[in-house]
């Protein structure tokens, strides 16, 4: 423990994370939060008043695209070092403390881009008992050449003149490398360092403590009312539903439309998860009929996307209005809420608090005007893999919290053409030999996605004696973060051998498996 270690009074610490343009604040918060400790990403035009409402125990600058000397730069109200709160400036933001403490950020001409060695010259509380050198990840063209009054400089790199530095008495720390990418060899224990020692939080961050926190805010919220929410088989909907059901129980009705164009075995687990395990009050709508017949003869994929998302509203709608919601009036016994499985970086992307209140929502679609819900987001805060870790902890299987993305639409934007009941059946069957092979790999969690595609255009084969003339089947197996760019899966030869002949022997329909090796950009994960 430090000298500054200070005694924290809530089990809450939030450190600020200011984000200066680079796609690093998220990557910084998510290291916070390993660390165990709540972080939050705030734009630098934050004011002082509204951070210091906060009470933040530390506050982290990220780095950012700019030279301080660009104009604009993004900057900070100098104020914040008037706070006594523990600033930690990585990168642009190091160089940004030392400019406006009164430093010198130098063009040097010599600029550093990826691994670099870093050299301690003298010891750094952020960097205890490392090596004299030690490998860190570098992106900057201007470097730190001279120290802020009251500041020690305590690391250098070829392209740094002073790549780390600190000021003992106001605790605030700069330092030209990355310590939240995982190339930088020791990059936890800086941030440990910073948040146990330097701020003094308590490390009380944990899935266990998040859900004590939800549990007490949706209770809070929602009272005695009741509360709808849409299943859809993913991981978002099914952890919101399963901690909302822990706060308030048989309050809660789940929804879950069977739209005829799920994967193999989805509706049976949904039912198996919700109904029998966590006893939750679940209306199943088996509305595949429903689906098959709204989208026969279409083969736009932007109308059956339409269609599709509009059933969706008009069945959500009819189950919400029997159970009475919308009533309106004395004694109304509906769903007053509806749960939503929004998460931490949507509502970054979103760049405000989304409002409390709303008619439509992208998940939902555009409710009617008099099925007005109030929202209740317990993921709101947190980060994907938080979600997945909270999921666990509530005990929802395995192949729930891991299950890649899926979207919407199902199983209608992977068959390219007119969506037919016996085309789905074929699709399901393929898709699940794909998912099923790729789990046995050790593939499926690596993988962002893996899963089939039917181009329903049939071609010519051979089998046995006869000739056959049936539908192709596509492999579509990708890398990615974040499903922006993606790359395709170089998957093993003898893997893909084994999904083609298993699907071709197995799945009455098809004679041929391609392999999709498309990236994206310039395709698209999904087909339509
Ligand atoms: P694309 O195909 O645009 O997909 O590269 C990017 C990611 O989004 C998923 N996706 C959807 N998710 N509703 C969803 O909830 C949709 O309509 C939808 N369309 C695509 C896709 O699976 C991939 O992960």
């Amino acid at each position: 423990m430090s000298a500054w270690a200070i005694e924290s009074d809530s089990v809450t610490d939030t450190v600020l994370v200011v984000d200066f343009g680079a796609q690093y604040a998220r990557l910084i918060a998510r290291r916070v939060r390993e660390a165990h400790v709540y972080s939050e990403i705030v734009p630098s035009s934050i004011s002082i008043e509204e951070i210091r409402a906060r009470k933040p125990r530390g506050i982290i600058f990220s780095g950012g695209p700019k030279s301080v000397y660009a104009t604009p730069a993004p900057t900070i109200d100098p104020a914040i070092y008037e706070l006594g709160i523990p600033i930690l400036g990585l990168c642009y933001g190091a160089q940004l403390v030392a400019l406006q403490l009164g430093g010198t950020v130098s063009k040097t001409g010599n600029g550093e881009y990826g691994r670099t060695e870093l050299t301690l010259t003298a010891p750094s509380p952020l960097c205890v008992d490392w090596p004299t050198t030690s490998e860190v990840w570098m992106s900057h063209g201007d470097a730190i050449t001279e120290v802020p009054p009251g500041f020690v400089a305590t690391a250098t790199s070829p392209g740094a003149p002073v790549a780390a530095l600190h000021d003992p008495e106001r605790r605030i720390f700069g330092l030209q490398f990355h310590p939240e990418v995982v190339h930088t060899e020791r990059g936890s224990e800086v941030f440990e360092r910073f948040l146990l020692d330097a701020c003094g939080c308590l490390p009380a961050w944990t899935h266990v403590s998040i859900i004590e926190q939800q549990v007490a805010a949706v209770q809070a919220q929602v009272g005695t009312e009741r509360v709808l929410c849409a299943l859809s088989g993913g991981v978002d909907s099914a952890v919101a539903a399963a901690l909302v059901h822990k706060a308030v129980g048989d309050q809660l009705t789940c929804v879950f439309v069977d739209t005829g164009l799920m994967r193999s075995g989805e509706a049976d687990q949904v039912e198996d998860t919700f109904r029998r395990q966590f006893k939750i009050d679940l209306v199943h709508v088996k509305a595949a009929d429903r689906y098959f017949a709204a989208l026969a003869g279409v083969t736009d994929p932007e109308r059956k996307r339409k269609i599709i998302g509009e059933l969706f509203i008009r069945i959500f709608e009819e189950v919400a209005r029997d159970l009475g919601a919308g009533e309106g009036g004395a004694g109304d016994e509906g769903p007053k809420y509806l749960v939503q499985g929004t998460l931490y970086p949507d509502v970054i992307e979103s760049g405000s608090d989304t409002a409390a209140n709303i008619k439509s929502h992208h998940n939902v679609g555009g409710l009617p005007d008099d099925l007005s819900f109030d929202l209740v987001e317990p993921l709101r805060l947190l980060f994907k893999d938080e979600v997945r870790a909270v999921g666990e902890e509530l005990g929802l299987p395995h192949d729930i919290v891991w299950r890649q993305p899926f979207p919407g639409p199902g199983l209608g934007v992977r068959i390219i053409g007119e969506v037919t009941p016996e085309r789905a059946e074929i699709l399901r069957n393929a898709d699940a030999i794909v998912v099923e092979e790729i789990r046995r790999a050790g593939l499926y969690r690596t993988l962002w996605q893996s899963f089939a595609v039917m181009p329903a255009v049939r071609t010519v084969g051979v089998m046995g004696d006869g000739r056959t003339y049936a539908y192709p089947i596509v492999i579509r197996a990708v890398t990615s973060d974040d499903a922006m760019t993606a790359d395709w899966a170089r998957l093993p030869y003898d893997l893909v051998e084994r999904i083609s002949s298993r699907i071709i022997n197995e799945v009455e329909g098809v004679n041929r498996v391609a392999l999709d090796v498309t990236s994206k950009p310039p395709g698209t994960i999904e087909w339509e």
